[in-house]
């Protein structure tokens, strides 16, 4: 599903580099569950963002699905993103003038669906996370697990084969923490989707099939 081969990142101001990635060699299995770890500022969130294709590596290569990703256009990869992968942030990042279905709406506007092909899927997903009586909600009326189901089922609505989730149950207690980890668990199980998560958490981390540690940018094990 994932192959990262020797892959870097360097972040350059005027007056610092920071190496966040350091040759990361990585495989992740199609369904998998993997779970990574490491202080602050060790490059989980950096690792997340290449793997998503939110941000290029400096060096290295990255294969999705088999498919080499480094050299395609940025058409290209906005909808390999658009399709293929969901994203899932501790600060669960809605857009509070949206109603919950809106939001959840959002991925598919880069689709061409009807209107009502949008609705029954954003339904569905809210459905998947137990949100059906909120859609017309907005987030502020919501709590911060019932913010993170919404931020959930967007970034399922639109099928995708990969999850990644950077620190999903960090702003959560622990209670609310492990529902987003029962939601992850099926989705997982049932979907057979493959889960990249972050967590500071081992009692999260061991939750997962797989946990990759991080340390000041190199992956210290295997
Ligand atoms: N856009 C950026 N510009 C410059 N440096 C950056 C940028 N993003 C991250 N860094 C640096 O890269 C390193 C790794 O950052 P990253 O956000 O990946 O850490 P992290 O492991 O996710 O930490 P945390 O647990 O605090 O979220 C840090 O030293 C950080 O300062
Ligand atoms: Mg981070």
């Amino acid at each position: 599903m994932i192959d990262l081969t020797d892959v870097s990142k360097v972040y350059r101001t005027d007056t610092i580099e920071t190496l966040a990635l350091n040759k990361i060699n990585l495989s992740v299995r199609n369904g998998e569950f993997l779970s990574v770890m490491g202080p602050s500022g060790s490059g989980k969130s950096t690792l997340l963002n290449v793997i998503g294709l939110l941000d290029k590596p400096s060096e290295g290569q990255i294969e999705l699905d088999g498919e080499e990703v480094s050299e395609k256009s940025e058409r290209e990869i906005a909808k390999i993103r658009n399709e293929k992968i969901g994203f899932v942030f501790q600060s669960f990042h809605l857009i509070n003038d949206l109603s919950v279905l809106d939001n959840v709406e959002i991925p598919l506007l880069y689709r061409e669906l009807s209107a009502s092909k949008r609705k029954e899927m954003a339904l569905a997903a809210l459905e998947n996370v137990g949100l059906s009586a909120r859609t017309k909600h907005f987030p502020s009326q919501l709590s911060g697990g019932q913010k993170q189901r919404v931020a959930i089922a967007r970034a399922i609505v639109g099928k995708p084969n990969l999850i990644l989730a950077d620190e999903p149950t960090g702003n959560l207690d622990s209670a609310m923490g492990n529902e987003i980890m029962k939601i992850l668990h099926d989705l997982n199980q049932n979907e057979k989707t493959t889960i990249v998560m972050v967590t500071h958490d081992e009692n999260i981390a061991k939750q997962t099939e797989r946990t990759i540690r991080f340390f000041d940018g190199s992956k210290i094990n295997d």
